[in-house]
């Protein structure tokens, strides 16, 4: 399949990590749990936590800082902004608003928030794909941003143990070089599965905060063997449903970029897809399951590690609340630097 110009591709990446590392050690001294467990049954070894009054918007920002200056362009030039997130602490303004208010970007372009859950990066670059080609805008700043410690319940060690803090973003552009950057897309959602991952108000009085932890008024509640079987059966089957929409085989992809939520999922994944480990990035043993925001972490730590080349065919693939998902098949282009 050949993309009608303009091409729309991701001309910056970035990312932020907050500074607290909480490791396995560490919550088995809120839980019981052991860090054996976790690593056997997830792979996650650490994650990082947001510090006190340290938010979403803020931590999203400054991931959307680090993308504007990769993508080499001036704030001024962003003509669009779209956030995903599933944890912030309020709804309106938009985190989008937040940070467009946080950033000093033109007061006069459209800033909205997406809940797609896991999924939610990927929605952000087809959301992007197509108000660039319908629309009169040139550059748009789609950031993934969560602080899921503000919403787990520290004293469930079924979840407490999965989810970490963090942010990434993008600039995605469009250009007049043909087929590159978005080659093609996937995306789907069963809300008839909704219940099996929810983020509900919380029920009962709140407990005492604990190791400085935040406690808020959601709650992640989720049927964790349910989410497994589905993520493994959904992904693969969006991955191979984007490559035959892009006419292109497994073996053509550098790097397949899952959502990082555990390890036994990406290893079944790339089992079933007959791909060796060595062509997926893999970074949640040290951030753990940021939700919406893994996969562009993942995808700014790969390219910081030289690991993604112009011309090399990229897979991305997540699976979420809701349930969400999607594909999204990148052919990585990045205009050399003036
Ligand atoms: O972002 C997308 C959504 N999220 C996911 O994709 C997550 C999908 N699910 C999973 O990753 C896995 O199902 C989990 C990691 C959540 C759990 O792994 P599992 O192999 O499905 O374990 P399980 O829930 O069947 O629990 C096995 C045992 C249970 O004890 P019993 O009933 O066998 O005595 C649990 O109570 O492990 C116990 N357990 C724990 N033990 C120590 C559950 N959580 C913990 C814990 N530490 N943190």
């Amino acid at each position: 399949m050949r993309t009608p110009t303009p091409s729309v591709f991701i001309q910056g990446i970035g990312a932020y990590k907050p500074e607290r590392r909480l490791t396995n050690e560490d919550l088995s001294c809120i839980v019981e749990t052991s860090d054996e467990w976790i690593r056997t049954r997830s792979g996650i070894s650490e994650r990082h936590i947001a510090a006190p009054g340290e938010t979403v918007a803020d931590m999203g920002a400054a991931a959307a800082r680090d993308a504007i200056r990769n993508a080499n362009i001036p704030p001024e030039a962003i003509d669009l902004v779209v956030v995903a997130t599933i944890s912030a602490p309020s709804s309106v303004p938009s985190t989008a608003c937040r940070i467009q208010q946080k950033l000093g970007l033109r007061p006069d372009i459209p800033a909205f928030d997406v809940a797609a859950a896991c999924s939610g990066f990927l929605y952000l670059l087809q959301i992007a794909n197509l108000m660039l080609r319908a629309g009169d805008y040139r550059h748009a700043l789609i950031i993934a941003s969560e602080q899921l410690s503000g919403i787990v319940d520290w004293q469930d060690r079924t979840t407490c143990v999965l989810f970490g803090d963090g942010a990434g973003a993008a600039v995605v552009s469009k250009c007049d070089v043909p087929y590159v950057g978005i080659l093609g897309n996937v995306l789907g959602a069963d809300g008839t599965k909704g219940d099996l991952l929810a983020v509900n108000l919380r029920t009962g009085p709140k407990p005492e905060s604990v190791a400085g932890l935040p406690v808020g008024n959601h709650v992640i509640s989720m049927n964790g063997k349910e989410v497994f079987k589905n993520a493994v059966r959904v992904m693969s089957h969006s991955c191979r449903a984007v490559l035959k929409k892009c006419d292109v085989s497994v073996e053509q992809i550098s790097l397949i970029i899952p959502h990082q939520a555990n390890m036994r999922i990406i290893e079944a994944i790339a089992d079933e897809l007959q791909v060796g480990l060595e062509r997926v990035k893999i970074n949640l043993d040290r951030y753990g399951n940021t939700s919406a925001a893994s996969i562009p972490i993942a995808l700014e730590e790969a390219w910081q590690e030289g690991r993604i080349k112009n011309g090399d065919l990229v897979l991305l693939v997540a699976f979420g609340g809701g349930f969400t998902w999607g594909s999204t098949l990148i052919k990585w282009y990045q205009p050399e630097k003036t």
